[in-house]
């Protein structure tokens, strides 16, 4: 068997995808015009598929800290952080972060997917078990691979599956971890983090809770699911991304525990690769105060999210089961959702196309994601662009259709 033959289905699928149009894996942004808006195939095209939920990728601060901090510090740090030492900007940043959760310590690592692999990889040892639920982002899993715990899946947002999963292993030696996300990337559901909680208590186990797409959109701070649900005492680990609602890249974990810091000299995704350049953690610091300082963007982005969500429901779309900035269109199969996503992208709206097996229950999605900074222009066209390719399609079905004004 030759080296890439491995690949040749892929290559099938993936070619029967492109056959249809546009490569929805390969799409190239020409020209970036705003957080909202982007030149695609030589069109003006409408972003919602950004994960940019503040709008923060053009915010004037961000980009006057980033452009200083290049200024005067360089490009780049050329190594990590235990070789090259830290510039003061990484301990500031840190410091800031601590201080806007209100914990002990902050660790920052070069992006989210290297925090969920290298706090969950080193925090559970050999004799420890991860306790992760069934939907978990590709990094937690592929965190889980990484380490040396035995890992456990319990069923998506089921508090008492993982009852009865900890129950059986009342009586064993190790550690437990629970991981969950505050909001899930793909449906865009919450964790039912209360009942998660009278869990870890009943079990005395620990818990990392990945803020990544909840992080500046829940909680009156903007500190995520846990403020809201009141339970940040309980959560030990909280890890989350610069790359959503801070507009930049690079991630993050913060705790209580004294011991903290000695994740630095054992997590080797922290320890061997290179740490955020400058221009990155001036921006990532200046869009925390953003976040602190003006939360009327949190109120503009749950006012779109009302728009985007409550419009496409009305039209009759299936939509994934909580409202939230993450808006998930459920279509009956791949192919449907390809031609949909074409056809979407055509009349100038640029979603993202989730198919199996990144998403759950082998769902196929037109995901969309809500900006503070789209227009509520923007989002009615987007719900008629939609509404418009699910008639031609045939996925909304008459009486729906005759429910659009
Ligand atoms: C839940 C979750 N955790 C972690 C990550 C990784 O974050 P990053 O893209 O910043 O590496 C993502 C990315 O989409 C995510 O959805």
């Amino acid at each position: 068997m030759a080296l890439f033959d491995q690949f040749q289905d892929l290559i099938r699928s993936h070619a029967a995808v492109k056959a249809v149009g546009a490569d929805p894996f390969g799409i190239k942004m020409e020209r970036v015009l705003s957080p909202t808006e982007a030149v695609i195939e030589g069109r003006p095209t409408i972003l919602v598929g950004t994960n940019n939920y503040l709008g923060l990728t053009f915010e004037p601060s961000c980009i006057a800290a980033a452009g200083e901090a290049i200024e005067t510090q360089g490009t780049g740090t050329t190594g990590s952080r235990i070789a090259n030492g830290s510039y003061g900007g990484h301990n500031d940043l840190e410091e800031a972060l601590a201080r806007f959760y209100g914990r002990r310590s902050a660790m920052v690592f070069t992006t989210g997917y290297q925090a969920n692999l290298g706090i969950i990889s080193t925090i559970a040892g050999p004799k420890d078990y991860l306790i992760i639920d069934a939907d978990s982002h590709a990094s937690i899993y592929d965190a889980c691979r990484m380490g040396s715990a035995t890992v456990i899946r319990f069923k998506h947002n089921d508090a008492a599956d993982l009852d009865k999963r900890l129950q059986r292993l009342a009586g064993t030696e190790g550690n437990k971890v629970i991981v969950v996300e505050g909001i899930y990337s793909m449906l865009g559901d919450q964790a039912p983090l209360a009942d998660i909680v009278a869990v870890k208590r009943k079990h005395g186990a620990y818990l990392i809770v990945d803020e990544a797409h909840s992080m500046g959109v829940l909680g009156d701070k903007g500190r995520g699911l846990a403020e809201v649900a009141g339970v940040e005492s309980e959560v030990d680990f909280i890890i989350g991304t610069f790359s959503k609602s801070l507009g930049a890249i690079g991630g993050y974990c913060v705790s209580d525990h004294p011991e903290f810091d000695i994740l630095r000299i054992r997590c080797r995704p922290y320890m061997f690769t290179a740490s955020l350049p400058p221009s990155i953690i001036a921006s990532v610091t200046a869009a925390l105060k953003v976040v602190e300082n003006r939360p009327e963007l949190r109120t503009r982005l749950w006012a779109n999210v009302r728009t985007l969500y409550d419009g496409l429901k009305r039209r009759g779309f299936t939509l994934g089961p909580q409202r939230g900035p993450v808006v998930a269109v459920q279509l009956p199969n791949p192919e449907i959702a390809v031609h949909a996503w074409q056809q979407l992208l055509g009349s100038g709206v640029y979603v993202n196309l989730a198919l199996p097996p990144a998403t759950p229950n082998g769902t196929a999605l037109l995901r969309c994601s809500v900006c503070a900074a789209h227009s509520r222009h923007q989002l009615e066209r987007v719900i008629h662009s939609l509404t418009e390719v699910a008639y031609r399609i045939g996925v909304l079905t008459v009486p729906a259709r005759a429910a659009v004004g």
